[in-house]
């Protein structure tokens, strides 16, 4: 947890990214992901705030399109419920399910372009089976895998 908040408040510092996402982390509704749990002690807007910042380098270095990844990757959880209960009618299973409750939500709230809306919709392949269409929708599924791991990481050997 120590080197999680150390890593968050790194990356504020960098004011290029800080820009790209500045809309996002400032609404209200975006802000609420701080009151669910993800992984572990990690909250849904500290993990997104994460992983859209490995996403922005990682595009960045590669000549990808790092704002609309970056500008995903922030609400590619933004499904706003206790995954771990079944509350509200919710039906379905989690994993398979909230990528479309994200693309919602974020859609109420942001333009978002053909990119971002895949990006959000696409995060669980190969879980899910539709192919992602776009290089930076691959990025986020690999580097949300790799966030995850090192939360869980973090939670069981720190
Ligand atoms: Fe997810
Ligand atoms: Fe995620």
């Amino acid at each position: 947890m120590f080197l999680l908040n150390k890593l968050i408040t790194k990356i504020y510092d960098d004011f290029d990214f800080i820009e790209i996402i500045k809309d996002i982390i400032e609404n209200e509704n975006v802000k609420q992901m701080k009151n669910f749990r993800q992984h572990y002690n990690t909250n849904c807007f500290d993990h997104c705030f994460v992983v859209s910042y490995y996403c922005y380098i990682y595009c960045k270095k590669f000549h990808l399109d790092y704002t609309s990844c970056a500008r995903a990757a922030m609400l590619h959880d933004l499904f706003l419920y206790d995954w771990r209960k079944k509350e509200n009618g919710r039906k379905g299973f989690h994993a398979f399910t909230h990528p479309k409750t994200a693309y919602e939500n974020a859609s109420k709230f942001f333009n978002l372009n053909d990119k971002e809306a895949d990006i959000i919709l696409k995060h669980m392949w190969p879980v899910t089976v539709f192919l992602p269409k776009y290089k930076e929708s691959y990025v986020l599924t690999i580097i949300d895998k790799y966030c995850t791991l090192n939360e869980s990481y973090h939670r069981i050997f720190k």
